[in-house]
This record gives C-alpha cells, structure tokens and sequence, in this order.
C-alpha cells in the first residue's frame, strides 16, 4: 500500500511512523508513506493555503486549490471517478463515518493507494468532498484541532491489518473489535507478582479450558465497559 498524507504541519508528522509495526512494515516495503506539505502545492505570492469563509463566521477555511493541485499530482486526475481502482482520497474530519475495525479493515483490503487529507480550522472547502474526496472518517466523537493525530491513528489502524504487517507470532484475529468483543486479559510471568496470583486455568495448558475462559472474560469486559457493542447498538461492529 501507498500512503500519502497531505498536511500543513509536516513536521507534526516527525519520527511518527518509524516505530513498532509501522517502521517494520515500512523496512519490508508492504506499506510506503509519504507526507506532503500542502503549503508546496500553492502557487500564489503569499503561499496562502487557508481563507477567510465566505458569508462570515469565525476561522479559517483550507483553500481548494492547493488541496486539488496535490492531488492531481499524487493520483493523476481530480476527477473522481476517474481514480485508478484501489485509490481512495480520505478526508479526516469529525464530519466523517466513525472509524470502526470493519471501515479499517475494509480500507487496508481494498486499497492500493491511500491519499489522507487532513482537515483544519473551521474546515475545508466543499468542493474538495464534492470532487475528490472518496471516504470523510472520524475518529470519534470529539474535535481535534485538525486531522494530523486522526491521520495517525488512521495509519497505525491500516497498516497492522496489512499482509504480513504483524509477524507470525500475532494475529490481528484476536484483536479486540475484529470479533466484535473487548479483548480477554491478559498475563506474563511472574505466576505471582505482589501478592496478586496469574488465574490457575492459565498455568494448567489445558487450551479448550483457556479458550473457555478467554471467551468468558472477553463477554464479561466487553459487559462491563461496552454493553453497545453486545446490543448491537453499534451499528457495523
Ligand atoms: N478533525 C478534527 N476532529 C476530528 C475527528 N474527531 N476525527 C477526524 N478528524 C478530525
């Protein structure tokens, strides 16, 4: 997969992706990412990427041309339909379709070639959703100052579900979502660390037994801290 995420704060994106499973899959060319200034795709005197809104109000509006002018020059049209298959434009803004495992997994299977715009301000021009944006994504229920850390989390979501991303010795299957639940606790070694003991059924190998208990207590959490996700109340988990 090709990611390019465009931003006008480039350096806010720094050594972000040089860690963990991200660097390693960046070493073993299953993802490449690159990040764009936006400000480099201006053309004008001033280098201006955002404006006042038209009709009034308060802040700042990310200007289309520049938004446009990189696109073309990443995908090759901004004309939307005539995208390559397996390129998607994604604009992060609070706006957007809530950003579940089922919408990460989706992307990170479809896509070739992911361009993340990052919203700002008060907002972006219109006519960057009406032309050339493919999926509006939120991260959750609150404001951020802008799409930089949703484009983190984006990334970081995508990229583990890729092939080969997590070594053999993990499996996004057991992720907590990818089936719907919580994930069950978790416990490494000391068996008894200040007086507070490892479950015995972990410690006896009897795996149809561990299962058991890991189900159970996957229910139990998912219960306790996130009944909507039981109630299918979630929609599309
Ligand atoms: N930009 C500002 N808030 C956001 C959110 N919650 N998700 C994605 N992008 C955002």
């Amino acid at each position: 997969m090709r990611i390019d995420v465009l931003t006008i704060f480039p350096e806010f994106f720094g050594q972000v992706f040089d860690f963990g499973i991200i660097r390693r899959a960046k070493l073993a060319e299953i993802v490449e990412i690159n990040v764009h200034d936006i400000r480099e795709f201006t053309t004008d005197k001033h280098r201006m990427v955002d404006d006042r809104p038209f009709g009034g109000g308060d802040g700042m509006v990310l200007k289309p041309e520049p938004i446009f002018a990189a696109v073309e020059s990443l995908v090759g049209t901004s004309d939307r339909p005539s995208y390559d298959e397996g390129t998607r434009v994604v604009l992060l803004t609070p706006q957007g379709q809530p950003l579940k495992q089922p919408l990460a997994k989706g992307l990170a299977d479809e896509t070739k070639h992911l361009v993340i715009i990052c919203g700002r301000y008060e907002g972006v021009d219109e006519r960057v959703n009406a032309s050339l944006v493919t999926d509006e994504v939120s991260i959750g229920d609150y404001v951020l100052s802008g799409g930089e850390p949703a484009a983190v989390v984006l990334v970081d979501a995508l990229v583990r579900l890729l092939p080969n991303a997590l070594g053999s010795e993990t499996s996004a299957e057991n992720d907590s979502f990818s089936n719907g639940l919580l994930d069950y606790p978790h416990f490494t070694r000391p068996a008894e660390f200040r007086g507070m003991k490892v479950p015995d059924v972990l410690l006896n190998g009897n795996h149809a037994e561990i299962e058991k208990w890991r189900r159970e207590k996957a229910l139990e959490k998912t219960r306790n801290f996130r009944k909507d996700l039981l109630e299918g109340e979630n929609g599309d988990m």
